[in-house]
């Protein structure tokens, strides 16, 4: 897997989400107060950063799931149209927003799968109904996503028979059967016991191995140390300090980041 040492990536026509100078607020409150990031294809970048820094806000600013009022989205270099500013500002085509949003797959703390549906049911729904894919070949890309990611044998049971971790598991195949052009993790481990954490943790290794783009919240240092490209720490809103995982949690310069680095688990 590349690994990208410098500071901060480039901007290349080959990022997969690029963010610049992104303002977000809800009502009075400034959540993002001017954020770049880039994920460029093919790397991991991980969100770090204290409760309430802004992370989820920006993951779900960058899968269009949030609106924001000054700065630019990419999505493999396409500029997201904007109508009107600050306040009032908007996406311009909805269209565009649908087709991008559905090329992100975003994993949840809370695995928010269907109770009412099967596993494989679960994983066929969003590439049979939203994209209208051909549902035999949906069952067969959904079984080998669950084989994947270790739960093969699950397929026919419905999702309170599951552990926490094959839960989540569950999720990572829903979200890949969409064969997204990124996957946008929020805590993926932090619902769940150290053990089960470790299955879902391998997974989400097996695939930055792969060479999966990817952005990932987490409070799991070891695992944004061992996975990361590029590592992005928050702090009230900016970015505080970023780059390659070796430097930035082997030789952290800022004082907050030194602060937050100190209370968390050590990688
Ligand atoms: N829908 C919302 N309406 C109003 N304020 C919000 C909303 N969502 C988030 N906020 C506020 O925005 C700030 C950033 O929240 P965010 O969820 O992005 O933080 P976070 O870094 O993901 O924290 P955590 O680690 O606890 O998940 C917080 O002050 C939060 O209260
Ligand atoms: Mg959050």
């Amino acid at each position: 897997m590349p690994r990208d040492n410098s500071e901060q990536p480039s901007t290349d026509a080959t990022s997969v989400i690029e963010i610049r100078d992104l303002h977000k607020s809800y009502g009075a409150l400034e959540v993002l107060k001017g954020v770049d990031l880039v994920a460029p294809r093919g790397h991991v970048v991980s969100l770090i950063g204290s409760s309430g820094s802004g992370k989820s806000t920006l993951l779900r600013c960058a899968n269009l799931l949030e609106e924001s009022q000054q700065g630019d989205i990419r999505f493999e270099g396409e500029p997201i149209k904007w109508k009107g500013h600050g306040l009032n500002r908007h996406p311009a085509d909805r269209a565009q927003v649908t087709r991008i949003r559905t090329n992100l797959s975003m994993v949840f703390q809370q695995f928010n799968l269907w109770s009412h549906m099967t596993i494989l049911q679960n994983v066929m729904e969003a590439p049979v109904t939203v994209l209208g894919r051909d549902k035999a070949e949906v069952e067969e890309k959904a079984r080998e996503y669950l084989a994947k990611v270790g739960i093969g044998d699950k397929c026919d049971v419905w999702p309170a028979q599951l552990s926490g971790g094959q839960q989540q598991r569950a999720a990572i195949a829903r979200a890949l059967c969409m064969e997204p052009k990124a996957l946008l993790f929020d805590e993926p481990t932090s619902a769940l016991d150290p053990e089960l954490e470790q299955e879902v943790v391998k997974v989400i290794k097996d695939l930055a191995a792969e060479g999966r783009t990817m952005i990932i919240v987490t409070h799991d240092m070891r695992m944004a140390h061992d996975v990361s490209d590029h590592v992005v720490f928050l702090h009230q809103g900016l970015i505080e300090e970023e780059g390659a995982p070796a430097e930035l949690f082997g030789n952290p310069k800022s004082e907050r980041l030194k602060q937050f680095l100190s209370h968390s688990q050590p990688v």
